[in-house]
């Protein structure tokens, strides 16, 4: 009679244990990594409020802009997350070959809003596009949880899994973006940024018109300068605690907590990699030895190797860096579950039509997919769903 009641006492006392934080619940969205020292926490705390403010033309937004806040855009459901704004890129082939971004002509991010101020001297509502443009393209608001892990992958794991040559004759090459100055890009859809820390410094300027320590001057009008008296505002519009708070927000947003599988979904993860889906959505990546501990050594399940594969010339838009037109960067799927319109320029109202519009290097595993059986089809998007 008194063994229940001992056991009843032994599991209250264990989960006391466990509600005294011997193991901390996993974070939910939106929250900061875990492991993060009191410090770390502090800026994460600050570099949200950042990243949420509303910017106003007193305050320097523009006074050419896509959003006021990082967070009009990045919102769903909540900063971090995606957004419904789909920007405009533009870009020019050289005849000899080469990638022009078009930089000096206010390229390659169009800004779809301007300030009353510029709006009464220059009669404009926009950023007029470079009449060189070659091509222009779409590019929808992607969500960026877990995106400081993704940073803290070392160049060379990226770089192991380059297969440019398509050696291994799988009909998949996945080659590396490279910046300006040579270095290994990641971020963007074209994987031209190096680090996080640029994109979300450049972010600033090229989506709010904020410049920061880093990036001190402001964007042209389609390549001319500023007309005076319009952005009364000194630079830089934000300092560097804030510019630096952003980014840690940014560095710091844990990736979307796993959901559980149940039997179909597991059976749709082996699907996932049997159909050859992995060989670009590579399941999981490490970090190597990072400032902060909480991005130390870390598995990140992404499903991206970050590199570059033709998706097909019915895809194809614009270039930037080494990336051809046709090129994009394996999207990352952890976070799938809250994209509502899928490729980067948002084409497919779902993950079944996004795996359709697979050409390129892509189609082999897309005709893979097109041949399951109904059964295995809904097992691999029941998979699909809790990403
Ligand atoms: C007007 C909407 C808008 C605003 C405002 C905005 N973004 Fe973005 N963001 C985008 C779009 C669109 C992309 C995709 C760009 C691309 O595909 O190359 C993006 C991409 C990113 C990425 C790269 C994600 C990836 O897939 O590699 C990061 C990081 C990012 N934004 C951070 C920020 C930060 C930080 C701010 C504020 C300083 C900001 N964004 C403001 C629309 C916005
Ligand atoms: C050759 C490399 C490659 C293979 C193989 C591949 N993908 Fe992709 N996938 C990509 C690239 C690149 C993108 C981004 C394309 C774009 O934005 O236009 C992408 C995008 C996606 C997206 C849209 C994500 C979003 O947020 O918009 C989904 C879903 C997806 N892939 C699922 C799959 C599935 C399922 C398979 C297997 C049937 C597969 N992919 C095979 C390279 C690949």
């Amino acid at each position: 009679m008194r063994a229940p009641a001992t056991a009843l006492i032994l599991l209250s006392a264990l989960n006391a244990l466990g509600a005294a934080g011997s193991c901390p619940p996993p974070p939910q969205l939106g929250d900061p990594l875990r492991g993060l020292t009191p410090d770390e926490l502090g800026r994460f705390a600050k570099g949200r409020e950042v990243f949420e403010r509303r910017f106003t033309p007193e305050t320097g937004l523009g006074p050419l802009f896509n959003g006021d806040a990082c967070g009009e855009c990045h919102e769903n459901p909540v900063g971090g997350g995606t957004g419904d704004e789909v920007e405009t890129h533009v870009a020019m082939m050289r005849s000899d070959g080469v990638c022009d971004p078009l930089a000096d002509r206010g390229g390659p991010v169009i800004q779809q809003h301007v300030t009353p101020a510029l709006q009464a001297a220059l009669g404009i509502d926009r950023e007029p596009e470079p009449a060189e443009a070659t091509a222009r393209a779409a590019r929808t608001t992607p969500d960026v949880f877990g995106f400081g892990l993704l940073d803290a992958v070392p160049d060379k794991t990226i770089l192991a899994l380059a297969d440019p040559e398509d050696r291994n004759r799988d009909g998949i090459s996945g080659r590396p973006n490279r910046f300006l100055d040579g270095r290994l890009g990641r971020f963007g859809r074209k994987a031209f940024v190096p680090t996080l820390r640029e994109f979300n410094q450049g972010a600033l300027v090229v989506e709010m018109g904020i410049t920061n320590p880093a990036v001190p001057t402001e964007e042209s009008i389609g390549g001319k300068s500023i007309p005076h008296g319009v952005d009364p505002v000194a630079e830089p519009e934000i300092d560097e605690q804030e510019m630096n708070a952003v980014d840690d927000f940014v560095r710091f947003l844990a990736p979307p907590p796993e959901l559980p599988l149940d039997h179909e979904g597991e059976r749709g993860r082996l699907i996932f990699g049997t159909i050859g889906c992995t060989s670009c959505h590579v399941p999981a990546l490490r970090t190597g030895k990072a400032a902060e501990r909480a991005l130390s050594f870390q598995t990140v399940q992404a499903y991206t190797d970050l590199l570059l594969h033709d998706m097909g010339p019915e895809r194809a838009d614009i270039c930037l860096g080494l990336a051809r037109p046709s090129e994009f960067r394996t999207e990352p799927l952890m976070g799938l579950r809250f994209v509502d319109k899928f490729m980067h320029d948002g084409k497919a109202q779902s993950v079944d039509e996004a795996i359709h519009l697979h050409g390129g290097e892509g189609a082999a595993s897309r005709r893979r997919f097109e041949r399951l059986s109904p059964e295995r089809r809904a097992a691999l998007l029941r998979f699909l769903k809790s990403l």
